[in-house]
Formats: C-alpha cells, structure tokens, sequence
C-alpha cells in the first residue's frame, strides 16, 4: 500500500525520494488518486529484466539507424531529441477508424522484434497491473471499451496480452530527456505508463516532473509511474554527457473510447445523420454531468479496497 501525498499544501517544488520500495500515490484535496508512482515491483531479477529491456531498444536502435527507418521527425519531435517508435492500436490524426499504427515493412520489422522481448513484456505488465490495483474503476472502462474495440474490429492487434493498453512508445536512447509537453491525443480521463530504464544518477538527472502538480520526482531506473499525460504537462530533468537512459510508455488514445460511446461511428458522421445531435447528446449526458462522471473514474484512496472488489470481481484476490 502507498500513502497519499495531499496535494493541497504544495505551492513549491518538492523533491520526493520516493519508488525504492512500496508505491506512492498522488491524491487531489478529495483523496482521489490522480497519479501513481509503483516504483519497482520486489522481484529479485528486476534489474536484469531492465538491462535485457534496454538491451532490446539499443539494438532496435542501431537496426533502425542501419536500415534508415528513423526520419527526422522520429529523433527530432515535442517530445525532445531521441529515436522513437510508435505501436499499436490508436485513433486519431485523421484515421477514420480505429486502426493500427501503421509503418513501413523494415520499421514494423524492428517493432515486432522488440514485442517478443519477454523483459519488455513483463514491464508493460507491471504497469498493467498497476492500473488494475490502484484505479480500478478506470481499468474496467479501458477493458470494457477496448474489448468492445478488439472485438468489433478483429484484424486489430494486440500487443501485449498481460496489458490493457493498447499502444506504446519506445524512446530507444540513447539519452531520453523529455521536453515538457502534454499527451493531448490521449484519453483525457485516462491514466499512461512511464518506465525509466538505462545507466544514470537519478539524484541528479532524469527525474520526472509533473507540471500543474508541482512534484519533481526521482526516477530511478527500472521504476514506473502511471500519471494522467493528457492533462498535465511532464517531462524529464536531464541527466549527465556520459549517461544514458531509456524509456517506454503505453497508453490509449481518447478517440478509442468516443469510437464507442457514439456506436463505433465518429461525431462528426453522427451529428451530421438525422436524429444525430439528438443521439450525441444522449451519449453525452446532461451537460456538466460528465465531469462528474470523469472524477467518478479516479478511486478515493479509502475507497480502494470496495472499488477492486466491484471492478475486478474475481480476479481480484
Ligand atoms: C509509424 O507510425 C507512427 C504513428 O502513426 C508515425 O508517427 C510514423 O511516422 C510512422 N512511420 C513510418 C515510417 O511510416
Ligand atoms: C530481449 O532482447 C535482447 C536483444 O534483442 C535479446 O538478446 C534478449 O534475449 C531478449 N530477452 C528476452 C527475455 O526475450
């Protein structure tokens, strides 16, 4: 069990040393969990299973640089100066379905190499099932939506089967800072995972911090946080010239989970059928009453407990 950090006195920047041992969460003045920092889990090979996982990126990374696959906008983007690889299943920038990423033959190459990397797995796992322990009212709308999609729309891919999320980034190295910016193509009430991995102090560089909330926090190799990256800005402190770092993060984009609630139709063809602004409404509910809804999605901490027990059922042990 983590201890809620209340947000509510922090008006500076606070260093926490936190993510060596048990989780922390992050709680608004209601006691909603709104980030959590899981740290490592206590298995005895963690950090080889890191070291295999960088392992996995560094030589994905060489291959893509051999083959050419990177372009300027892979090493070069909002997300700062490193080599990046995107997977999975999203919507959004103009797809109009649901779709999986799509890449030519020699990058998807790469990309299934570093989805049968067993370390990777368990690490995506890891934050999976973070999500499952301590929001898992919003891991039951991600299965129970997702499942709809995959089951709607069979040709679509599933990366990982010990993770509810359905696409990935993998920021190869070999120095991942991220510049601030926000996930806005993710789903707002949503939570993504960050994992932190490679050779560097993180007394001294590579911590993450957390715009809006005000916490810069150590991240040491090997840990994981689940924070909501849609609606507050991050990014990483750097680290040291003779350092190196990577990093891998799964999320679900927001336009998964509006394909259906609207049917597995868009807005914009529903709004424009008859009867459809009618029907988007209703989808929609009362104005003002989604917000609630939303928050809803977030577990208070002294509620976790009932929440794993009704959203779980009987994997919940
Ligand atoms: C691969 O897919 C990602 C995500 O859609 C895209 O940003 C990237 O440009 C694609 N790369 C290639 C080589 O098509
Ligand atoms: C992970 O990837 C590396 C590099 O490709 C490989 O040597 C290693 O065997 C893989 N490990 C597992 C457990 O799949």
């Amino acid at each position: 069990m983590g201890w809620p950090v209340s947000l509510q006195p922090i008006l500076v920047v606070y260093v926490l040393t936190i993510f060596h041992s048990s989780p922390k969460l992050i709680v608004d003045v209601d006691g909603r969990i709104i980030a959590i920092l899981l740290g490592r889990p206590e298995d005895d090979d963690w950090d080889e299973v890191v070291a295999d996982a960088g392992c996995a990126l560094e030589r994905a990374r060489c291959a893509g640089h051999r083959v050419g696959t990177f372009r300027a906008k892979d090493t070069e983007h909002r997300r700062g100066r490193f080599a990046v690889l995107t997977t999975g299943v999203s919507f959004g920038g103009g797809q109009q379905c649901p779709g999986n990423l799509v890449n030519g033959s020699k990058r998807q190459k790469i990309i299934d190499q570093i989805l049968q990397n067993k370390s990777l797995c368990r690490l995506a796992g890891f934050q999976s099932s973070g999500m499952a322990r301590y929001a898992p009212k919003l891991w039951r709308y991600y299965v129970d939506t997702l499942s709809a999609i995959f089951e709607h729309h069979p040709g679509l891919p599933h990366l990982y089967s010990n993770s509810i999320f359905p696409a990935a980034t993998f920021n190869l190295g070999p120095a991942v800072v991220a510049d601030e910016h926000a996930d806005i193509g993710n789903c707002v009430r949503g939570l993504c995972g960050l994992m932190s991995g490679g050779k560097f102090d993180h007394k001294n560089g590579g911590h993450l911090y957390l715009k809006q909330v005000k916490l810069v926090i150590d991240f040491p190799s090997g840990a994981s946080a689940l924070i909501p990256s849609a609606f507050v800005d991050h990014g990483n402190t750097p680290i040291q010239s003779d350092e190196n770092r990577f990093s891998f993060t799964q999320y679900a984009a927001g336009g998964l989970f509006r394909w259906v609630k609207y049917g597995f139709r868009m807005a914009k063809s529903l709004l424009a059928s008859v009867g459809g602004a009618e029907l988007v409404a209703s989808f929609d509910g009362q104005p003002g009453s989604r917000w609630e809804w939303v928050m809803g999605l977030f577990s208070k901490h002294e509620e976790l407990e009932k929440d794993r027990q009704t959203a779980l059922g009987s994997l919940y042990i």
